[in-house]
């Protein structure tokens, strides 16, 4: 699982984890949220325009409906499958982002979260961090989350380094280091030895 700010490179180290794992024989699976499901895709569409405002609640249970279609129609029968998923965002974003961006109670979104996914929790998780104004300089064409500015960015990272000291194969990484050391910072973590 890949999580961190928006243009943390999340995207690119998707592409350059399938490939690795592609050249060690391993089956897989690269999906996202939201947008991972044809559901989910326009919920997407919806959460990120930038013309269209909504409660915080609101775009928590449309996160946790994305993630409902997408743990039960993709994750869930890639696993039964025997594939790894290599996923970009999953709970701890909406921890991050509607639990200490927007505000809301964490309980709540814990619960949601606990909901949408039956207590499907990921193996692995890596936080791509990096230095807000960073993530914030990096996005053009601002979304409905990217507009929100450099203080909304600081306190989703807050969160994020908060939640991960409390995730089993939990690791920060250095965002802002090239993509292949990203990727292989990422490898080195992973149990490929021996496959
Ligand atoms: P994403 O497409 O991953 O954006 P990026 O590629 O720019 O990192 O995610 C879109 C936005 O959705 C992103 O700003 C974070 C937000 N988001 C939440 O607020 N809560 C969630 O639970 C998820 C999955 C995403």
């Amino acid at each position: 699982m890949l999580e961190g700010l928006d243009a943390s490179g999340k995207t690119t180290q998707l592409r350059l984890l399938g490939e690795a794992l592609a050249a060690r024989g391993i089956p897989h699976l690269a999906t996202r949220e939201p947008g991972g499901t044809q559901l989910g895709a326009r919920l997407r569409e919806v959460l990120l325009d930038p013309a269209r405002a909504m409660r915080p609640l609101t775009e928590l249970l449309l996160m946790v409906a994305d993630r409902h279609e997408h743990v039960e129609g993709v994750i869930r029968p890639a696993l039964a499958a025997g594939q790894w998923v290599l996923c970009s965002r999953y709970t701890l974003s909406s921890l991050a982002y509607q639990g200490f961006g927007r505000g809301l109670d964490l309980d709540v979104v814990r619960r949601l979260n606990e909901l949408a996914t039956g207590g499907l929790e990921p193996d692995y998780v890596f936080l791509l961090d990096l230095p807000p104004r960073v993530a914030y300089e990096r996005t053009r064409d601002r979304d409905r989350f990217e507009e929100e500015g450099l203080e909304f960015f600081t306190q989703v990272r807050v969160g994020y380094l908060e939640l991960l000291r409390g995730v089993p194969r939990g690791y920060v990484i250095d965002g802002t280091l090239p993509p292949h050391k990203v990727c292989g910072e990422i490898l080195a973590r992973l149990p490929l030895s021996g496959l």
